[in-house]
């Protein structure tokens, strides 16, 4: 299920940044929720543990590699329903035959709604911007940014730092139509077009999460 956007501009840390008023089961303290970017080849465990304190964890169990459930309050943990193994609320082993915590991603919560979670080997940031001049009647600016296979970008847009970005269109070519709103990745670097002419202003790559359960 289609949840909303997360964005993330360092291609060395990449950092995802989720803003958890728009995942619903993490608004009370004790809701989990379990999501995407890529069709389930990578999966983020988010649990909150407090109104300002979360948990990121990878899902795959340490047994034997099944996928844990959510952290379900009542039983205060985590169960994995293959063979039982029980993880506390931040991963932590509690019962076996798992013997390991589940591995966590490094997360930060600023306090007020944005989460992030630094995720190792995430490509995710805009490679290279420049003036396209196939197309001299138009400005365009060309945005070029590795992809993920079957994860899908959007392209937003501020005139300063201060107000929030906007959703913008894009073509996916030098002089087709910007008329796009979502590119889906094929795991290699793409392009898109976005209109440069008037004042200057800054592009942020989006990338949509996908609620699994
Ligand atoms: S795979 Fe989780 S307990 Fe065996």
């Amino acid at each position: 299920m289609f949840t909303h956007s997360a964005s993330a501009v360092d291609p060395n840390s990449g950092v995802l940044r989720i803003n958890v008023s728009s995942l619903a089961a993490l608004v009370p303290v004790g809701g989990s929720v379990l999501v995407t970017f890529d069709a389930g080849a990578t999966q983020l465990l988010i649990n909150r543990s407090s109104a300002v304190h979360f948990h990121v964890l990878n899902p795959t169990c340490t047994h034997a590699g099944c996928t844990v459930g959510l952290y379900v309050a009542s039983n205060n943990g985590i169960s994995c329903h293959c063979h039982g193994s029980f993880f506390s609320i931040s991963g932590q082993l509690l019962n076996g035959p798992a013997n390991r915590p589940l591995a966590a991603y490094q997360s930060s919560f600023d306090g007020d709604d944005t989460l992030s979670v630094t995720v190792p080997g995430l490509k995710f940031y805009i490679a290279s911007m420049q003036l396209d001049s196939e197309n001299p009647a138009v400005r365009r600016l060309k945005l070029s940014f590795p992809t993920h296979s079957f994860a899908t970008y959007s392209i937003q847009r501020t005139n300063n730092l201060t107000d929030a970005p906007q959703a913008i269109t894009f073509a996916t070519t030098a002089t087709g139509a910007a008329n796009e709103t979502i590119l889906l990745g094929s795991g290699e670097p793409m392009s898109v077009w976005v209109d440069a002419s008037g004042s200057s202003g800054f592009f942020t790559l989006s990338l949509q999460l996908y609620e699994l359960s």
